[in-house]
């Protein structure tokens, strides 16, 4: 069953087609979700496997193969090309061509190395493989969009039919307070893609001085750059807003909000979230997935040069069919 949120991801989606690679296309839920999308006309997509392996599946199922390439990228006549992108894109860091020739033909690099030469939009990796193997290559081979700042994550998380976007729960183990004030900034811009109010409030134990210590410096410093960084041109006019330090009730509830901090804008109708560190960010969105009965979309990547999402191993057909629209929305944003 497809929830509310997903229709309107698909359905954005298919506004404007993009082409976005599946390597794991020995797994039924990336097949599975490849119809949800195909079916939908909401991308063009290219699954790595055995072309007649997968066509049986689809044609069992009595799913046509429309908006669907199949490819082996050990047989695919680009070998050679992407494994020339690796090497002089590595070279300088110490890979040799052969060890370039090998991972060309690793699935999630060669999917990578596709969407770096232009030849897709974005890629959706990571139902079988850890976010680390699926991170790493993005990172290496697409980069940050802006080399002043970090690559960081980011989720999106509905409850009761709001969208939130929760950051970074998935990537950047403990940022410091320059790297927290670029992740809520960057956060800011996805929220803003994504119709989610940029209301950013950067979460800690405290509120407003309440609790004391070096993780409560952190993130009072932290929301200083930040809000410094806003008065820059670049930011005028995107009605973003960044607070903190403050707790989570304070963030969310207009009562508490009230009491803890009376004069801020961004408490009690946060919609964008901000966690201290990673560990704060997955614990607290597993726990609101399994226990609070929240929609969980991603962790996806944001602030790369093009959109490489990763997915939970524990996910299921329809999360991947979301991560694969929304990585559509991503690529038709960056090439604005
Ligand atoms: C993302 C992650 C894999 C990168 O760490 P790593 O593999 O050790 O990467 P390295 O430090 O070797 O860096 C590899 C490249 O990525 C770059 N990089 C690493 N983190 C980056 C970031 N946040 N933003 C931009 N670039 C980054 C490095 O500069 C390096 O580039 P270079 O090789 O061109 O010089 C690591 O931060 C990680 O494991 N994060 C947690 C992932 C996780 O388990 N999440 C929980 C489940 S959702």
């Amino acid at each position: 069953m497809l929830t509310k949120y997903l229709s309107s991801l698909i359905a954005k989606a298919a506004e404007n087609i993009k082409t976005i690679v599946l390597p794991e296309g020995e797994d039924e839920r990336v097949l599975k979700a490849a119809h949800i999308i195909a079916q939908a006309n909401a991308a063009r997509l290219i699954i790595f496997g055995q072309e007649d392996k997968i066509s049986a599946y689809f044609s069992e199922n009595g799913w046509n193969m429309n908006n669907i390439e199949v490819l082996k990228p050990e047989n695919s006549p680009r070998l050679k090309e992407y494994t020339d992108l690796l090497y002089n894109l590595r070279k300088e860091k110490g890979m040799t061509y052969e060890q370039a020739e090998q991972t060309a033909r690793d699935y999630t690099y060669f999917g990578t190395l596709m969407v770096k030469a232009g030849h897709a939009d974005g890629m959706v990796s990571g139902a079988n493989h850890s976010t680390a193997d699926t991170v790493r290559p993005a990172l290496q081979i697409i980069k940050s969009a802006r080399k002043d700042r970090s690559v960081s994550s980011f989720l999106i998380m509905i409850s009761n039919d709001t969208p939130y976007l929760f950051s970074d729960c998935g990537v950047v183990i403990n940022p410091n307070e320059k790297e927290l004030a670029d992740i809520a900034l960057t956060a800011a811009e996805t929220a803003i893609q994504f119709d989610i109010e940029p209301k950013v409030a950067m979460l800690s134990f405290s509120t407003r001085g309440s609790g004391k210590g070096e993780t409560v410096d952190k993130v009072r410093n932290a929301t200083a750059l930040a809000q410094h960084a806003l008065k820059s041109p670049e930011y005028q006019g995107l009605g973003i807003e960044i607070d903190g330090e403050m707790q989570a009730d304070a963030a969310l509830d207009k009562v508490v909000a009230k009491k803890k901090a009376p004069d801020s804008h961004v408490a009690g109708s946060a919609r964008v979230l901000i966690f201290p560190n990673i560990e704060a960010g997955n614990i607290g969105y597993k726990l609101l997935q399994r226990l609070g009965g929240c929609e969980a979309y991603g962790p996806m990547l944001q602030g790369l040069n093009a959109p490489i999402n990763d997915l939970s191993r524990g996910a299921f057909a329809e999360d991947i069919a979301g991560v694969i629209a929304i990585t559509c929305l991503q690529a038709t944003h960056q090439h604005k």
